[in-house]
């Protein structure tokens, strides 16, 4: 629970909004472990504290990246930081991709918007121990071209031979030569045997919820589709119930829930 300070070390702009920012401790380096997946809360002085999804390579503990998209009062300041500033960081938080459940198996990604963030560690350790598994998809969906974050990575993944990296976009400009459409449109089509693959979701609710029935259609049991949930938080650690979903806590039985855990639940708001 004890925060730590942290100060902006760099940042890079990813879309208009969103940024991806590297946060150094303030008194020696001695790395931050965490599992991909795991979240962060993040405090800007005077503003406030908010859930950040750790974006770094987890192999990597020695950077603390999060990926952060400005849509309120503390994420705009957060994205607004400049060398040394300081920002107070505790954690890390919530469950994980289940990576190593994953051994010998296809993994398949499906992600939309600000939801690769969270799963780039994920792709990290999946890459940095390709030969553990079989076929590895990453089905990635924006609104716009422009909405794309990690657009140079994506194109370093997408030239290896040994991932099949496919991007959409809902609505297409002129230039972009990909595909069009919503991101469930690319599962149909998608490499990986159903009865040995674990699906890893995270995007939009929405986006989930269709998502879901495109895998049981080829196959994926419930129990094999793993899912992202977002709700609103405030103590991060299963204390004060702002993020409660039934009986769980999202902040602390989640935010990577197993498929079959939280069917019932997925519709509804946080109580
Ligand atoms: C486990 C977890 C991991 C997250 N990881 C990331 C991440 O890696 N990068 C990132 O940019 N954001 C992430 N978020 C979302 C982030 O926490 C919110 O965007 C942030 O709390 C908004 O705070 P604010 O004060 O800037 O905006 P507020 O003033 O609180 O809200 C501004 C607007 O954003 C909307 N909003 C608030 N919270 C959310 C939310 N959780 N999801 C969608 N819209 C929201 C509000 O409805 C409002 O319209 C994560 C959330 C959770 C629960
Ligand atoms: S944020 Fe407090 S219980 Fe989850």
């Amino acid at each position: 629970m004890l925060p730590r300070v942290y100060s902006f070390q760099s940042s890079k702009q990813e879309t208009y909004d969103t940024w991806t920012i590297e946060f150094q401790p303030k008194n020696g380096n001695d790395g931050f472990s965490f599992a991909p997946g795991q979240f962060n809360m993040v405090y800007g002085f005077g503003v406030g504290e908010v859930p950040i999804s750790i974006s770094g390579d987890p192999a990597k503990p020695e950077r603390l990246v999060h990926t952060i998209r400005a849509v309120g009062e503390v994420t705009k300041a957060l994205c607004s930081l400049k060398k040394a500033d300081e920002v107070m960081i505790r954690g890390p938080y919530g469950t994980h991709w289940p990576v190593e459940d994953a051994v010998g198996c296809d993994v398949v990604i499906v992600t939309g918007g600000v939801g690769l963030p969270p799963l780039r560690p994920a792709i990290y350790h999946l890459l940095s121990n390709r030969e553990k598994y079989g076929r590895i998809v990453l089905l990635y969906g924006a609104r716009t071209p422009q909405d794309m974050v990690y657009t140079t990575e994506l194109k370093r993944w997408r030239a290896r031979f040994d991932v099949d990296v496919e991007t959409t976009v809902d609505t297409a400009k002129p230039g972009w030569h990909g595909n069009v459409g919503v991101v469930t449109t690319l599962i149909p089509r998608a490499s990986f045997d159903p009865l040995h693959a674990k699906a890893f979701i995270c995007g939009p609710e929405i986006m989930t919820r269709f998502t879901i029935p495109e895998f049981q259609k080829r196959g994926v049991t419930t129990q094999n589709i793993f899912v992202s949930m977002e709700r609103n938080m405030k103590c991060g650690v299963g204390l004060c119930g702002h993020c409660q979903l039934g009986s769980m806590f999202v902040c602390k039985d989640g935010p990577v829930f197993r498929y079959d855990r939280v069917q019932p639940l997925l519709s509804k708001r946080e109580i």
